[in-house]
C-alpha cells in the first residue's frame, strides 16, 4: 500500500466515517485506507454484509442495511446517531450501487427498480438523515458515480441515468454545502476489476480490463482531499469524459449504441 502522509492526515481529521457498501470492491479499498492511515475515528459501514478481516485497531461498526428498504436506512440512521461520536466532523461516503446490461428493462423490472432506489434514493435519503449533523460540524459528503454518468447509455440506459443523476446531485450539494464549510466530491470511475460486473448480470468478466481497485481509489483520496467536486478517474476515462459531455447527447447515445454492440458483452451475461 502506498505510504502517503497527507492522506493519513486528511483521513485523521474525522471523528466519524461513514461509509456504504464497504464489504466488496471500491469501498472495501477504501476502507482498507482508513485503516491503514491509523485514523482514531470510528468508521461505520453501511451494507448487508459485513466487511472481512477488519483490523482491531480499528474503531469500526457493521451496521446491517439493505439500502433499497428505505425503512432500513431510517432505523439504521436511528441506531448509528446513538453510537457514532458527539463531536467532530464527518465523512459520509456514498459508495453502494450497482448496475444492469440490456435492453430496457433488462434484467427485470426488480432489478431495474431497486437498481434506482440503491444509487439514487438511498444517497439522498442518507444524507439527507445526516445532513443538519454534517452542516453543523463540517464534514464532506462523497458520491461514488461513474463515466457513464456522463452520457446517455444505451444497454445501460437506466445505470448511466442514476449516476447522471448522482453526478449533477452532488455538484449542486457542493455549492450549497460550501457556505457551511461542507464539500460534496463526485466520483466517476471507468470501469474498475471488482464484483461490478457479476452484480450487474455477467456471468464473467467482460475483459474489458480498466483501473485496478487500488489506482481508483488512490484517485478519489487525492480528489477528496483537494475537496474536488468532481473526479473522473483514470487519464483514458478522462478524455472519453471530456468529449463526450461536449457532444450532442443523442449523437453520443447512437454512437455508444455502436461501440457497445460491437464489444459482444451479450456473450457474457449470465443465463437465467
Ligand atoms: N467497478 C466498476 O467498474 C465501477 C465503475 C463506475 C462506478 N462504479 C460504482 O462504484 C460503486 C462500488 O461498486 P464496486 O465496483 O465496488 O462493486 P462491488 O464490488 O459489487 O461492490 C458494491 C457494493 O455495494 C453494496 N450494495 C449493493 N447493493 C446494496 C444494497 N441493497 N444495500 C446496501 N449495499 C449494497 C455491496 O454490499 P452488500 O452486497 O454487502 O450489500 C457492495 O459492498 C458503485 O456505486 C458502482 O456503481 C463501479
Amino acid at each position: 500500500m502506498p505510504k502517503n502522509k497527507t492522506i493519513e492526515r486528511y483521513l485523521q481529521d474525522f471523528s466519524c466515517i461513514i461509509i456504504t457498501g464497504a464489504s466488496s470492491g471500491i469501498g472495501r479499498e477504501l476502507l482498507s485506507r482508513i485503516e491503514y492511515s491509523g485514523t482514531a475515528a470510528s468508521v461505520f459501514n453501511l451494507s448487508r454484509t459485513p466487511p472481512e478481516t477488519i483490523s482491531k485497531a480499528l474503531k469500526f461498526t457493521h451496521l446491517n442495511c439493505d439500502l433499497s428498504q428505505p425503512a432500513h436506512i431510517e432505523s439504521v440512521v436511528a441506531e448509528l446517531k446513538k453510537l457514532m461520536p458527539s463531536t467532530g466532523r464527518i465523512l459520509l461516503v456514498n459508495n453502494s450501487g450497482f448496475g444492469a446490461y440490456g435492453e430496457f428493462p433488462a434484467p427485470g423490472i426488480d432489478h431495474t427498480l431497486r437498481m434506482v432506489d440503491v444509487n439514487t434514493r438511498a444517497p439522498v435519503h442518507l444524507t439527507a438523515l445526516l445532513w443538519n449533523d454534517i452542516k453543523t460540524r463540517g464534514g464532506q459528503v462523497v458520491n461514488v458515480a461513474s463515466l457513464a454518468g456522463y452520457q446517455p447509455t444505451p444497454l445501460m440506459a437506466t445505470y448511466a441515468a442514476t449516476k447522471a443523476f448522482l453526478l449533477n446531485w452532488s455538484i449542486a450539494l457542493d455549492a450549497e454545502g460550501r457556505a457551511f464549510g461542507v464539500s460534496c466530491v463526485a466520483i466517476c470511475p471507468g470501469p474498475v476489476s471488482t464484483n461490478f460486473s457479476k452484480a450487474a448480470g455477467f456471468e464473467s468478466s467482460t475483459g474489458l480490463g480498466g483501473q485496478t481497485v487500488q489506482a481508483c481509489v488512490e484517485e478519489s483520496l487525492q480528489a477528496m482531499m483537494r475537496q474536488r467536486p468532481q473526479i473522473i478517474t483514470g487519464w483514458k476515462n478522462r478524455l472519453l469524459g471530456f468529449f463526450s459531455a461536449r457532444l450532442p447527447k443523442p449523437f453520443v447515445a447512437k454512437i455508444g449504441l455502436r461501440m457497445i454492440r460491437r464489444l459482444k458483452l451479450d456473450r457474457f451475461v449470465k443465463k437465467s
